[in-house]
Formats: C-alpha cells, sequence, structure tokens
C-alpha cells in the first residue's frame, strides 16, 4: 500500500471554514473508499492566524506547508483588516506562502459546465463549451518588486512606489509550463503583455518567442496586450485555449474570466513550484472566490471551487486522474440534477446550503463509485 500523502488544510477566514468542512468530507471519502490515503493537518491563515498569534501566518503553518505534499486553502480576508498594517494583513500570509513555497505557476482554469450556462452574464452562445486555462504567473511581478513603498519628497508631498520586474528565468519557467500545458489541451497559448507600453512587457514578448522558437515550435503562439485579452474574454472568449501572463494582469484577467462560467464559486486553482530531483513539486490548492464575509457563518457559501481544487489536487500532486475525474463526474452530475447553492441558483429552483451541498456530492460519489 503507498504511503499516506500529507495534507496541510488552511481554512482561513470568512466562508473558508465553511467550505473547508465540506471538502473534508470529501477528502474522508477517498481515505475511505479508494487506493489514496491521507495524514491531514490544519493551522489557521489569514485574519484566522493574526487574531490567535499576531501574525497571518506562522512559522510553524509555513514549515507544513513547506514539507507538506500538498496544500488545501479556504479564503483569507475581512473588513476587520482593512486598517491593518499591510505586512500583517490577511492577504500577507496568502503572498508569503506563494513566495516562500516558490509557487509560480497558478493555473486557474474558467469551464462552463452545461448545466450552468444560464447563470453567466453572457449568451448562452458565447459562452457554450467553454474551457480556457489561465496561467499566471504568481511570485514576481509587481506583488513583489523592489522597491516599494510610499515616500515623502523634498517639497514634503508623497509619492508611492511599485515596481514591475521579471527576470528572463521567471518568464521562461512559467511559460514553458503553458507550452506543456498547452500541448495536453489544444495546443494554443496567448501570451498576454502590455508591451506598447512597459518595458516589461516588451521583454516578457521577446523571451516568449525565443523559448517557442527553441523549444515549443509546434504550439500555435499568439501575442496579445492585456487591455485587448479583457476585452477578448468577453467579446468572444472561445478563441483562448492557454493564456499566461504575469501576476497582476492574471490576478484581473482570472476574475473576468471566472465570471464567464456564471459564478466565482465555481473555480478552483493550483498553485505549483518547479519539480525537485524526485518529480516532487510544492503545490498549494484553494478556490479563485474571495472569504465572501458578508455571507460567512450563514451556510449559503458554494463549496464547489474548493472541492474541485482538491479534484486538481488529485491531479496535479498525485497523479489520480481517475480520482480526480470521479470528483468532477459527481459536481456535473449534481448540477445537471439541479442542486444549486444560492450563487448559481436559476428562475423557479431552490437553493441548497452549504452542507447541502456537500451532501449531495457525497451522495453522488457513493453511487457512480458504487
Ligand atoms: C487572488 C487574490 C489575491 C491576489 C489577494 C487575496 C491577495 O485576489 O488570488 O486572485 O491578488 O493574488
Ligand atoms: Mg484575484
Amino acid at each position: 500500500m503507498a504511503a499516506n500523502k500529507t495534507l496541510l488544510i488552511l481554512p482561513g477566514d470568512g466562508i473558508g471554514p465553511e467550505v473547508m468542512v465540506q471538502v473534508r468530507r470529501i477528502v474522508d471519502w477517498f481515505d475511505r473508499r479508494r487506493a489514496v490515503g491521507f495524514d491531514i493537518l490544519e493551522q489557521p491563515v489569514g485574519g484566522a492566524a493574526y487574531d490567535a498569534h499576531g501574525t497571518p501566518l506562522t512559522d510553524e503553518a509555513l514549515s507544513e506547508a513547506m514539507d507538506a505534499d500538498a496544500v488545501l486553502l479556504g479564503a483569507v480576508g475581512g473588513p476587520q483588516y482593512d486598517n491593518a498594517p499591510r505586512d500583517k494583513r490577511p492577504e500577507a500570509g496568502l503572498l508569503r506562502l506563494r513566495k516562500e513555497m516558490d509557487l509560480f505557476a497558478n493555473l486557474r482554469p474558467a469551464l462552463v459546465f452545461d448545466a450552468l450556462i444560464d447563470a453567466s452574464t453572457l449568451k448562452r452562445e458565447v459562452v457554450e463549451g467553454l474551457d480556457i486555462l489561465i496561467l499566471r504567473e504568481l511570485t514576481a511581478g509587481v506583488y513583489f518588486g523592489e522597491p516599494r513603498g510610499v515616500e515623502t519628497l523634498a517639497d514634503g508631498t508623497r509619492r508611492a512606489i511599485d515596481t514591475q520586474s521579471y527576470t528572463e528565468a521567471e518568464i521562461q519557467r512559467v511559460a514553458a509550463v503553458g507550452f506543456e500545458l498547452a500541448r495536453k489541451r489544444s495546443n494554443r497559448v496567448h501570451s498576454v503583455e502590455k508591451a506598447n507600453v512597459m518595458e516589461t512587457g516588451v521583454f516578457w514578448r521577446e523571451v516568449v518567442t525565443d523559448l517557442h522558437e527553441s523549444r515549443f515550435g509546434d504550439v500555435e503562439l499568439q501575442h496579445m496586450y492585456a487591455d485587448n485579452c479583457a476585452m477578448q474574454l468577453v467579446r468572444q472568449p472561445r478563441q483562448f485555449d492557454v493564456i499566461v501572463t504575469d501576476n497582476l494582469f492574471g490576478d484581473i484577467l482570472s476574475d473576468c474570466a471566472a465570471m464567464l462560467t456564471g459564478s466565482l464559486g465555481m473555480l478552483p486553482s493550483a498553485s505549483l513550484g518547479a519539480e525537485d530531483e524526485t518529480g516532487r513539486r510544492r503545490a498549494m490548492y484553494e478556490p479563485v472566490h474571495g472569504s465572501a464575509p458578508d455571507i460567512a457563518g450563514k451556510d449559503m457559501a458554494n463549496p464547489l471551487a474548493t472541492i474541485l481544487s482538491f479534484a486538481m489536487m488529485l491531479r496535479y500532486s498525485f497523479g489520480l486522474g481517475d480520482d480526480a475525474d470521479l470528483v468532477e463526474r459527481a459536481v456535473q452530475n449534481v448540477l445537471a440534477a439541479g442542486g444549486r447553492t444560492q450563487d448559481i441558483v436559476g428562475p423557479g429552483m431552490e437553493a441548497v446550503s452549504t452542507t447541502g451541498m456537500g451532501d449531495a456530492v457525497l451522495a453522488e460519489l457513493d453511487r457512480i463509485a458504487a
């Protein structure tokens, strides 16, 4: 029997803990019913860690994350932390995890489930069958560039500075992941930047072009400006297969792509590091949605994005494609049978609770695995 996988669970803030309760039931199901077993650790992160320990990420949580086979995170943030210093804010814990674990490749698939087409604000014919993957660079760019800060000028007025910076290696490694992913999909990559305005944009385009020529000539590559990409995402989203872009553009474009699918409550993500000599890579999985403080604690939140993030873990960290398919199929069937949380409920349908959605996915897993 294979050794158990160590899984670190970071429920976080807002709706994070309640969606994570449902995901744990799914993890337990796999533990009982399938070949894969888990040793589960749990730590607070974000505001929850700040409240308990005065920091959004404890050293203990970070070290467990570095050693775990995979990390599953709920969400971080809340209005009560809006005035905390930047390094104490919940988001700082998340950014530190990404940086220290060196999770440079952030996969954000945007897939339209047939049952949810009418939940999209876009017309059916625009989004039907949509399946795109945004690959966001996650450990560099303006999120981490130095110098940054607010300074007082000689005349007594102030100015704020952020720095966009990318090294050749940082661009190459994420672009390589993009080309590799495209080969397993529809073999098309859009590389997105602002080469018309930014030095980093010109450089990004040059590095991606060279890499394409030297190693990935079989993949179809197109360059696109980020503003045009935002427009094309709502105009004709099915032209895209893989979009590879920097940290900030990726943050913005992935929210935009997410909404094409009907709800932010549906979208999972995977953040991956580089493979080491043994083929192991650090990885963290999390829903694209945030902590949704307005509905937290009400058993209303949609747990599917986090459940689907667990499916991505099975696929990308453990190579368990069949098990991942099982989760995705269960979710699809539940939706097809009319299972809806309030964020995706259609006219004449009744919404189920967070727990009710967990019940439905578990019942469907039982049924299809029988
Ligand atoms: C995301 C979020 C984060 C980001 C926040 C919470 C720091 O918006 O993962 O997309 O900006 O990266
Ligand atoms: Mg975001």
